[in-house]
């Protein structure tokens, strides 16, 4: 992840005064800090991916940049597994950065997850060019120009694609 692309989590979850954020695809843990440092003091991070190993990673660099273990809770599993657990209109941010195939189900899901108000943001979406190159491109990137379509034509959501990094597509939930 870059670092404005991490500047701009942290503005995203100070601006919606987070308390509650879902994330797809906790990885290594570098966007979880970035939110972390941007949400509420009392905030809690759910952070989903289906990897053990990249969970502990992450658990450990959480505790390395000074959170407390309260801050975050773990879920291992597949997003589309999981989401459907969490609590309707019970979050304030969603970030997705998980499997590229299933980002137009992540949004379906963002739609009911988040609060009026909230703001979901999916990582990657210009797929190093991908996005907008007329050439023959892989399925996960029809998917991202399906989703960047829907995100844009919603009349529930209030849309921003912001250049930083590879593409933070960004959408406020009405
Ligand atoms: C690009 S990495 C995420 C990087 C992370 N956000 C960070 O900043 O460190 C993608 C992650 O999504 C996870 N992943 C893949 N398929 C997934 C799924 N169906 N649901 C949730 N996470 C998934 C992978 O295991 C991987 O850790």
């Amino acid at each position: 992840m870059s670092p404005g692309t991490g500047a701009a989590l942290r503005l995203l979850a100070a601006s919606v005064d987070a308390k509650a954020v879902a994330e797809i695809g906790t990885g290594t843990g570098v966007s979880g800090i970035h939110l972390l440092h941007g949400m509420r003091p009392d905030g809690v991070l759910t952070t989903v991916d289906p990897e053990p190993e990249h969970q502990q990673f992450a658990r450990q660099a959480f505790r390395a940049s000074g959170f407390a273990s309260n801050r975050a809770r773990f879920i291992p599993g597949r997003a589309l597994d999981v989401l459907p657990r969490l609590a309707d209109a019970g979050y304030d941010l969603l970030f997705c950065d998980g499997d590229r195939l299933e980002v137009l189900d992540y949004l379906a899901e963002s739609l009911r997850l988040l609060r009026p108000g909230g703001l979901v943001a999916f990582e990657g979406v210009f797929a190093n060019g991908r996005t907008v190159d007329s050439g023959p491109q892989p399925t996960e990137v029809l998917r991202l120009r399906e989703l960047l379509r829907a995100v844009r034509e919603s009349q529930e959501l209030v849309p921003s694609l912001l250049p930083v990094g590879d593409g933070l597509l960004c959408a406020v939930k009405r």
